[in-house]
């Protein structure tokens, strides 16, 4: 059946595997990337299928509502699979109101315009709003996240985040926007933009840089390859029962400390380098405020109920991501000139 969707961020990490799996499973669908092109956007990301015919990008800046409207007017999508935001909690605790703008207001206007287009009948339409597992809060050294733990956000990130899942759930019960939700773990894979943990340690042991570990580097983590979280977005928007959420998981803890070593391990075999030359790098940093301490998914109910689980396991995909970035230079050169300086050098001058 012939579906138009909308998918923001599209040019994003996680947003252009979302838009390269639907474009190329499903070729009779349109897909319709909108995305502002903010430092996180990058089209380089989608090279590969840009020119495919039932591919059509739209620079827009979700927080502009009319600017939203008229995508809207001029697709009439039957869906839309939202992943624009600002994503970086390093960022929000220096710039909170950019997060409450894109995360919220930005979310707000989608609704808004999703809702009006579908106002006189809800059939076969879907907005899919793509969230996070930080919207729970932190974990002790024990439990797991699930779909009824009360939210506890504590960074703006996933503050804007939290509050943007809660409008998407009154939109549901108020106006009966048939709504999916998705609250996932950390992505890591190929196009991670390198501000993240795993990206930037590899950018610095190529480059032989410091690898900065914030506090005693024992906050863990639930790592997922970016693909089986696109798969997952795919099932759920398909599949999932309307008005509810399902979290992703990876089944795969790592405290950074341990996963910056096993990344020292990799590379120094790949780059050919004597066994722990890279390990030297590491150098423990300043903690980042209000750093939750772990976060771990319990994924049954996507499971069990759709059958999802991780296609790969963790060496396999850090090791595919490991590569991708030897052999994507380019692709690290560009993002990591100009401003990402600036940024790096105001992270991480203490
Ligand atoms: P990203 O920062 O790599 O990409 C965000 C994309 O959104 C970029 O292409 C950017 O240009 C676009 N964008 C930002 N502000 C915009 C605006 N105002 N209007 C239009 N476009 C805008 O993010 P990501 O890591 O790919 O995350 C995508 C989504 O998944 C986010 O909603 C994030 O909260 C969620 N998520 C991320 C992770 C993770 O580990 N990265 C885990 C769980 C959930
Ligand atoms: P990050 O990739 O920013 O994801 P999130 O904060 O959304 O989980 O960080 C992952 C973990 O790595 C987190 O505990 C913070 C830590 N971290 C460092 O120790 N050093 C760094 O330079 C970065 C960016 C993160």
């Amino acid at each position: 059946m012939s579906k138009k969707i909308i998918i923001t961020g599209g040019a994003g990490f996680i947003g252009s595997h979302v838009v390269r799996l639907f474009v190329t499973k499903y070729p009779e669908y349109t897909i319709i990337n909108l995305d502002a092109l903010t430092y996180a956007g990058n089209l380089e990301n989608l090279k590969d299928i840009e020119s495919s015919p039932n591919y059509i990008f739209e620079k827009a800046n979700i927080v502009d509502a009319e600017a939203v409207k008229a995508v809207f007017d001029k697709y009439q999508p039957d869906g839309v699979i939202h992943l624009a935001a600002e994503s970086h909690v390093d960022r929000s605790i220096t710039s909170p109101l950019d997060f409450v703008y894109t995360n919220v207001i930005g979310t707000v206007n989608l609704l808004n315009a999703a809702k009006e287009l579908w106002k006189e009948d809800y059939t076969g339409k879907r907005f899919h709003h793509v969230s996070t597992d930080e919207v729970y809060g932190a974990l002790g050294e024990t439990g797991f996240f699930t779909e009824a733990t009360k939210y506890d956000p504590h960074s703006p990130y996933s503050a804007s985040k939290a509050s943007s899942d809660h409008f998407v759930y009154a939109y549901s019960d108020t106006y009966g926007l048939p709504v999916v939700l998705t609250n996932c773990s950390n992505n890591y894979g190929p196009n991670h933009f390198p501000e993240k943990l795993i990206p930037l340690m590899i950018h610095n042991i190529i480059h032989n840089k410091p690898l900065p570990v914030y506090g005693d580097g024992k906050y863990t983590r639930d790592w997922l390859y970016v693909i089986d979280h696109a798969r997952a977005i795919d099932l759920v928007f398909h599949q999932g029962a309307a008005g509810e959420n399902y979290n992703v998981g990876g089944f795969n803890e790592w405290k950074n400390i341990d996963l910056v070593k096993l990344l020292c391990k990799q590379m120094d075999e790949k780059l050919q380098r004597p066994a722990g030359t890279s390990e030297q790098l590491i150098t423990f940093v300043k903690d980042r405020p209000g750093h939750d301490l772990r976060y771990a998914i319990d994924a049954g109910k996507i499971h069990k109920e759709l059958g999802w689980a991780p296609s790969v396991t963790f060496e396999e995909g850090l090791s595919k991501t490991i590569d991708w970035y030897l052999d994507n230079k380019e692709w690290l050169d560009h993002v990591t000139s100009g401003a990402y300086q600036a940024y790096y050098e105001q992270q991480y001058a203490h």
